[in-house]
């Protein structure tokens, strides 16, 4: 109801719709019509009321399911969680379909990587999402990476902004993280069930305070970001990525968007530090590392810094 009421605000001619031409279009009463929008006003649409009709003069930037299409169903939307990896998780398995979604506007104990945190609060985008291919275990790592790239191509292209993939799947600006990337899954007979992607990106919050190698959007741009149009443009992308027969074109797209071969880099692991040259990264999404003493390592997870 809400996404009608919205479609015929935001096409009205001259801007204006009538309560008379919303109770028939919808189908619902005047009465029902004004309750309506006294909701949305209420979830901050500016939206004046006259004797002639109602007028949208403004939106929020609002991730609520029904700002997103026939995506609607998939879209859940909670504006405090304790993470949204766990929501997705118990989703997952209540037999969520894929391209299923967890949006927060806050998260009280979001997770980072190697059991760190994640700091959550207003203005960022957070969100997981709930991925089925059916295959086998070995082969998720290439739609982390497709989610990586995917990501990266539409804040260069919505946002003109020069983001960078870090290995294994952080986003950079100016070589500050704007963006980390949590992938957990379960695997049923040898394929996996769910692949549940979590992602937090700084948009219109200050990470800065709390990390100082962070850094949001909008320091970027200088004004603030619509977090919908980068999620939208987001999943509209990966689901078209993923809908292609093979994936075996994702790393080597993925190389050349990234900042981090070439470069002198340090991996810390939960039990290990290595330093060397990256010099590839495989086909498994494995980080080929030169040592000191010119053999290659192969290294398949850890934190990964750049050296200068
Ligand atoms: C990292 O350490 O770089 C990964 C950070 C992942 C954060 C996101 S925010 C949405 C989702 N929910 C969580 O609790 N974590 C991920």
């Amino acid at each position: 109801m809400k996404q009608k009421l919205l479609k015929l605000l935001t096409s009205a001619a001259g801007g204006v719709v009538s309560g008379e031409e919303i109770s028939r279009e919808l189908g619902i009463s005047r009465v029902s019509v004004w309750k309506h929008i006294k909701k949305l006003q209420e979830l901050d649409y500016q939206i004046a009321a006259s004797p002639v009709g109602y007028r949208l003069l403004a939106a929020p930037d609002a991730l609520y399911p029904w700002e997103f299409g026939e995506r609607e169903p998939l879209i859940h939307y909670l504006p405090e969680v304790e993470s949204t990896m766990l929501t997705a998780k118990q989703l997952a398995q209540k037999g969520a379909p894929g391209f299923s979604v967890v949006v927060a506007e806050k998260q009280l104990k979001g997770r980072g990587r190697l059991q760190r945190a994640w700091h959550s609060e207003q203005g960022g985008l957070y969100f997981t999402l709930i991925l089925r291919p059916s295959v086998p275990a070995i082969m998720v790592s290439r739609y982390s990476f497709a989610a990586s790239l995917c990501l990266v191509l539409v804040l260069q292209k919505e946002l003109g902004v020069e983001a960078r993939v870090k290995w294994p799947n952080d986003i950079l600006i100016n070589e500050k993280k704007v963006c980390g990337m949590l992938a957990e899954m379960e695997v049923e007979s040898d394929l996996v069930s769910f692949l549940n992607i979590g992602i937090g990106l700084n948009v219109n919050n200050n990470p800065g305070l709390k990390e100082p190698n962070s850094i949001a959007l909008a320091q970027v741009t200088g004004k603030p970001v619509s977090r919908k149009r980068i999620l939208e443009g987001f999943l509209n992308r990966l689901e078209t990525e993923l809908a292609l027969p093979a994936l075996d074109h994702i790393i080597p797209q993925w190389k050349q968007h990234t900042i981090t071969l070439n470069r002198k880099v340090r991996i810390v692991t939960t039990t290990e530090t290595w330093e060397g040259l990256a010099v590839d990264i495989d086909e498994d999404g494995a980080l080929l590392l030169q040592l000191q003493d010119q053999t290659l390592k192969k290294v398949y997870y850890g934190d990964c810094f750049l050296q200068n």
